[in-house]
């Protein structure tokens, strides 16, 4: 039955693209498509759109408006945070020359049309933080050429289409802060260069899939705030030479913190706090040079902080608050002149604290509840 619908929506969409390919097509469709949006905007308390978007006037001089200085369409739609409410008309789709839109932090409702799959020059997308419903769009896996697609601070629902994976030129895929479910489609692996990839704050359940530790352009990897299950690969690192940023905080992830991960010479944040990981902090984390923010803490992790740790020269924020860390805090971690935070809270640490000399930035240093 699912599969019947797809073909359906897929045969539907074909003859709505090449009914529109033999339609004629100028700068006038491009200023009725905007018009149609204007007349779609049930507030605009600044007056921009209602005193700007005149008809009378050229298009291409419009707030927010680009137009390519060959062929004179629209290129580019830009009219974030401008605090408009309203909903997008199906008449945006008629916007053939469009490379970028970005409607961001506006107050814009119900659904994102499925005429927009006719933007097949599309490269960028960007409706963050507005208040579209719904599930994510079947139509988006139909934009050949984005690489830029934001969704995120919606409150768009549902499961995340596997088809996204037919995406293939796409670089960042933010869906953070939205009531999504279900697992991560294994064929997000597939997306050949991809370096963000934000689910932040969703529902989101299951194992991360093995293929996603395949992307090996990925750059952050942001999956706080779900409810993923599951160990981490222990060759986590091995196809991730690019990783910056490793973002698993609140999440049910259990096992070890995988050794490994030293192998991802680039990253600079880890943030694994709020898990069930149990184990030790292995003394090859030290090996992480560039890292910035060591988050551990809030769940089972126990032993002795590694002296090695202290070789972290860049390292700014060390958070291993409410485990179960033994022995005394090693000298080398207050020698670290870049620290700004330290959080120790909630151990079974002993020993007394050095003087904070060597520590010309530190902030913040919780120590307290320990032996
Ligand atoms: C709309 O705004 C643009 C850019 O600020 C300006 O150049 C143009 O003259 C304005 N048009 C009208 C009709 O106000
Ligand atoms: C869109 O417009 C805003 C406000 O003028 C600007 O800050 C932002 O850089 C623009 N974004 C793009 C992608 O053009
Ligand atoms: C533009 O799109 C709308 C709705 O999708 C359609 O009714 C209209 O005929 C299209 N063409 C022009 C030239 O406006
Ligand atoms: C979304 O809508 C709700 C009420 O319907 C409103 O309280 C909220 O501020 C809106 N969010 C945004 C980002 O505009
Ligand atoms: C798009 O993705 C779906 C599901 O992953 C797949 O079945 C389909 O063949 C893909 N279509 C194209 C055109 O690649
Ligand atoms: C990950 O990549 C390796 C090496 O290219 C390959 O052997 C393995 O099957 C891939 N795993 C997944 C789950 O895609
Ligand atoms: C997360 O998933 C586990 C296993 O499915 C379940 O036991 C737990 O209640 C879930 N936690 C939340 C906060 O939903
Ligand atoms: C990684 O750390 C271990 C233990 O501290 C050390 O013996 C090893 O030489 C390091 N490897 C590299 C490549 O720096
Ligand atoms: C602290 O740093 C100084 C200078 O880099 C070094 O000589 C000393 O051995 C370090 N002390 C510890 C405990 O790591």
């Amino acid at each position: 039955m699912g599969k019947i619908c797809n073909l359906f929506f897929a045969l539907a969409i074909l003859i709505l693209l090449l009914h529109h390919h033999t339609s004629l097509a100028n700068i006038d469709t491009d200023k009725a498509a905007l018009l149609a949006l204007k007349s779609h905007i049930s507030f605009d308390p600044n007056n921009i759109l209602a005193s700007n978007w005149s008809s009378s006037g050229p298009v291409c001089s419009w707030i927010g408006i680009t137009c390519g200085s060959r062929h004179h369409r629209v290129t580019a739609s830009n009219i974030s945070s401008m605090q408009l409410h309203g909903t997008i008309p199906p008449h945006l789709g008629n916007l053939s020359f469009l490379v970028s839109l970005n409607i961001y932090n506006n107050n814009f409702h119900g659904d994102l049309p499925n005429e927009l799959a006719h933007l097949q020059r599309l490269k960028f997308i960007n409706v963050r933080s507005n208040n579209f419903t719904g599930a994510i769009p079947s139509f988006l896996s139909l934009l050949p050429n984005l690489r830029y697609m934001k969704l995120s601070w919606n409150q768009f629902s549902g499961k995340i289409p596997s088809s996204l994976s037919n995406l293939t030129k796409l670089e960042f895929l933010g869906f953070q802060k939205n009531s999504l479910e279900g697992e991560i489609p294994r064929e997000l692996g597939d997306l050949p260069y991809l370096t963000v990839l934000d689910l932040q704050d969703n529902q989101l359940t299951g194992s991360v899939p093995t293929s996603i530790f395949n992307i090996t352009t990925m750059k952050i990897l942001a999956l706080t705030g779900n409810n993923f299950t599951g160990k981490l690969p222990t060759t986590i690192c091995d196809h991730l030479p690019s990783l910056e940023g490793l973002h698993l905080t609140s999440n049910s992830l259990d096992g070890v913190i995988p050794p490994n991960l030293e192998k991802c010479r680039k990253l600079q944040i880890l943030s694994l706090s709020l898990n069930e990981f149990v184990g030790t902090i292995s003394r090859e984390l030290a090996n992480l040079t560039a890292l910035t923010k060591l988050f551990l803490g809030e769940q089972h992790l126990e032993g002795e902080i590694p002296v090695e740790l202290g070789n972290l020269k860049k390292l700014q924020q060390l958070s291993l608050p409410d485990s179960m860390f033994t022995g005394s805090v090693p000298a080398s971690i207050f020698n670290m002149s870049t620290l700004q935070l330290i959080d120790l809270r909630q151990n079974k640490l002993s020993g007394t604290l050095p003087s904070g000399r060597g520590m010309p930035s530190l902030e913040e240093l919780y120590f307290g509840l320990n032996n």
